[in-house]
């Protein structure tokens, strides 16, 4: 803050509930971008240059060069859990704080991975293009999209943090035998709480009928998800991915899907987002959803919420509730 008695600057660089917003309004001096414009990294530069605070999304990427001309800046706050949208050694480097909104989404993003889920093995979307395509003369017991079971299969939960772990609880509700893998093993009491047993990577791959990313995305993942381990699937099972689009190389799994290799992949993030892969789009044992896994009135009101509780933390100088850096 540049004075004691002058209101901090605060960037919130995405359009966010406007009651929240004038919350915001009565204690600081905001630059908001209610017409929710993206902004190019230039222009986000620009627009850090006196502030210091910022609450973005993960659609805003911060690096060194906004930290370098962004004297005043105290605090990162980024709305969703993910950060892979931050350069964690550059704030570090900065002395900036950064923060994310973990826990106030984890049910709603369960509940999400599990509609994509069903969706998915299920054919919803696909039985319903059919329908409105006007295939659909007579109940028929063949002709007709026939999909693949929930209850009793095997899902394999790749990541088991929060939102994997709140997955498998809702798998025991379908029966599931529940696999999972993480980088770090759950202890045992966890692991009976979720209903989950650890297996590696392969063995998940190889046995589950359905597969679910939840893991963050770090330089480490990227493409983990490729002709490899797609091949090593069964030509029956499912693969859905609400983590980040990175994890999976999209183009091998458009082949997969094509060729038939797996049976069909529900994709909620996607590497180049907003921009769908014509490959994706031109495949009907796919379902496709615009980012959605967190979006619910409610939750994305709560992410925003801590988001905020977060920002005002950092710039009074207390540790903010979801320090990441
Ligand atoms: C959404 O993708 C999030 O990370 O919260």
């Amino acid at each position: 803050m540049s004075g004691t008695t002058q209101k901090p600057k605060i960037l919130v660089a995405r359009s966010i509930f406007p009651d929240i917003l004038e919350r915001l309004q009565d204690i600081a001096d905001v630059q908001s971008n209610q017409a929710d414009q993206i902004w190019d990294p230039e222009a986000l530069r620009q627009a850090l240059m006196d502030k210091d605070a910022a609450i973005i999304s993960g659609s805003e990427a911060i690096g060194a060069a906004h930290l370098k001309t962004a004297p005043n800046l105290k605090i990162i706050s980024n709305i969703a859990v993910g950060y892979n949208n931050l350069d964690l050694a550059a704030l570090k480097a900065a002395q900036v704080l950064a923060t994310n909104t973990p826990d106030v989404l984890t049910d709603t993003t369960a509940d999400f991975g599990f509609a994509l889920l069903m969706a998915t093995a299920r054919r919803v979307t696909e039985a319903e293009h059919w329908l409105r395509a006007g295939h659909w003369k007579k109940f028929s017991i063949f002709d007709t999209p026939l999909a693949m079971d929930i209850h009793h299969s095997t899902l394999g939960i790749m990541g088991m943090g929060r939102i994997g772990q709140a997955i498998a609880k809702r798998a025991a509700g379908f029966s599931m035998n529940v696999m999972y893998h993480n980088r770090s093993r759950l202890s045992a009491d966890l692991e009976e709480a979720c209903g989950a047993h650890y297996v590696d990577r392969d063995t998940l791959l190889k046995e589950a009928d359905h597969i679910i990313l939840v893991m963050p995305y770090t330089p480490d993942n990227h493409h983990l998800f490729g002709e490899k381990e797609l091949r090593l699937m069964k030509p029956t099972a499912t693969l859905i991915n609400i983590a980040r689009g990175g994890i999976v190389d999209e183009l091998a799994l458009a082949k997969a899907l094509q060729e038939k290799r797996i049976f069909a992949a529900g994709i909620d993030v996607f590497e180049g987002e907003p921009t769908v892969r014509p490959e994706l789009l031109a495949l009907s044992n796919v379902v496709l959803s615009p980012h959605i896994a967190s979006a619910t009135a409610k939750t994305r009101r709560a992410m925003i919420e801590l988001a905020v509780e977060n920002c005002l933390a950092g710039l009074a100088g207390q540790t903010p509730p979801n320090l990441i850096a």
